[in-house]
């Protein structure tokens, strides 16, 4: 069924209930491709779905209204699963007009090879739907550089694209709908904005103030995934901290291992972060996906990845961890490297680079033992954890 957001304005979207891998980043709560329908003068259609959701989408407009009365479609943003339903929707609804940002034009055209009716509209543009107006916020690199937003000036609604989204299927489509829900939401939240928005929080601080400027305020936010937001206050707010990046007292503790050397030193490591008094936790890359470890990286403050050495290089999961990490450029982290080596020990030179490659803060030159830690490497390894968490956790 469509759901009414505010009168005349629906959400028509799709829930993606089994999806478990959104390109790469495991989605264990399923997702949802969020479209909306207003319903004016000039019928207007936000946004598509995956490609493969186009008849769910098509039969909730359908109930609504004759899709081929859709006037306007507007593309807040290229990636395929928001247009790659477009080229079903035009062949169907053949809309007088497709309004996307300029980059939003150039990128549908090398994705469709199509040359639909598009106008390309910029930050500041609006456009009358007869008894609701709309206007444009470009908001290029987030997620994309074609993606922009559409503000519903009458009701305060900011349809946000993949900004405020959240991988989480559910049959409710408010936030206010979960009551008993809150936390599982917020932390699909977090795991959005740490493995798709990491990267942008200054684009995002730019933008509050731009919003800021431009005097707009929001009463719903509808992203294009996951629930609406009715309570906006409770999203901004964290949006605002995480783009801030400013750490919480919290370490953790990040390896793989081959005979459990590296993991017993880990497990020093993670005992020393508690003895100092902050939040410790620990992950074995081979048992916590990437994507839930950097959900937790969001807001640390200190990372201590550990590797053995395995024909003269770190493990191939710690190499794809950093390799991961590193495109999500974190911010304000102190780090070091451990792990145990049988000869040649190149493990922890090469996690130093690459911490240094994300101009992480080094904080150690790495500890390293041979082959099975001693007792003395353990209660080395445990002083050294809780000495890095009270240096550089505990103000
Ligand atoms: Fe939900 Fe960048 O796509």
């Amino acid at each position: 069924m469509p759901v009414e957001l505010v009168p005349k304005v629906y959400w028509v979207g799709a829930v993606d209930w089994t999806i478990r891998d959104f390109h790469g980043y495991r989605t264990e709560a399923g997702t949802t491709y969020n479209a909306y329908l207003i319903l004016d003068d000039k019928i207007t259609l936000i946004d598509t779905v995956k490609a493969e959701f186009v008849p769910e989408m098509l039969a909730r407009i359908a109930e609504i209204v004759d899709p081929e009365k859709i006037t306007y479609l507007i593309s807040n943003h290229v990636e395929m699963d928001h247009s790659g339903g477009l080229p079903q929707a035009m062949a169907q609804v053949k809309p007088e007009k497709v309004f996307c940002s300029p980059r939003g034009r150039a990128g549908l055209r090398r994705h469709y090879q199509q040359d639909w009716p598009f106008v390309e509209v910029k930050t500041g543009d609006t456009l009358s739907l007869g008894r609701y107006h709309l206007a444009f916020l470009e908001t290029p690199m987030l997620h994309w550089p074609d993606s922009m937003m559409t503000y519903l000036k009458e009701e305060e609604l900011l349809f946000s694209s993949d900004g405020f989204g959240a991988h989480l299927a559910s049959s409710e489509r408010f936030d206010d709908h979960l009551p008993a829900h809150p936390p599982d939401y917020l932390h699909q939240l977090k795991k959005y904005y740490a493995n798709i928005l990491m990267p942008f929080g200054s684009l995002i601080l730019q933008l509050f103030k731009k919003v800021a400027d431009l005097g707009l305020t929001f009463k719903i936010i509808a992203p294009d995934h996951g629930l609406i937001y009715r309570r906006p206050a409770l999203v901004l707010e964290a949006y605002g901290k995480w783009a801030e990046g400013l750490p919480e007292p919290k370490g953790l503790v990040i390896y793989d291992t081959m005979w459990h050397s590296t993991e017993m030193l880990a497990q020093a490591l993670t005992q020393g972060l508690m003895d100092a008094g902050v939040e410790a936790q620990l992950h074995h890359l081979r048992r916590t996906h990437l994507s839930d470890i950097v959900t937790e990286v969001l807001d640390a403050g200190l990372l201590l990845l550990g590797s053995p050495t395995l024909n003269n290089q770190m493990f191939p999961t710690v190499a794809a961890f950093l390799t991961y990490l590193k495109g999500l450029q974190p911010r304000n982290k102190a780090a070091a490297a451990f792990g145990s080596y049988g000869w040649s020990g190149q493990a922890v030179k090469l996690i130093n680079q690459e911490l240094e490659a994300m101009k992480l803060k080094v904080v150690h030159e790495g500890f390293q033992c041979q082959y099975i830690p001693t007792p003395e490497d353990l209660a080395a390894a445990r002083a050294l954890g809780a000495h890095l968490a009270r240096g550089q956790l505990v103000k």
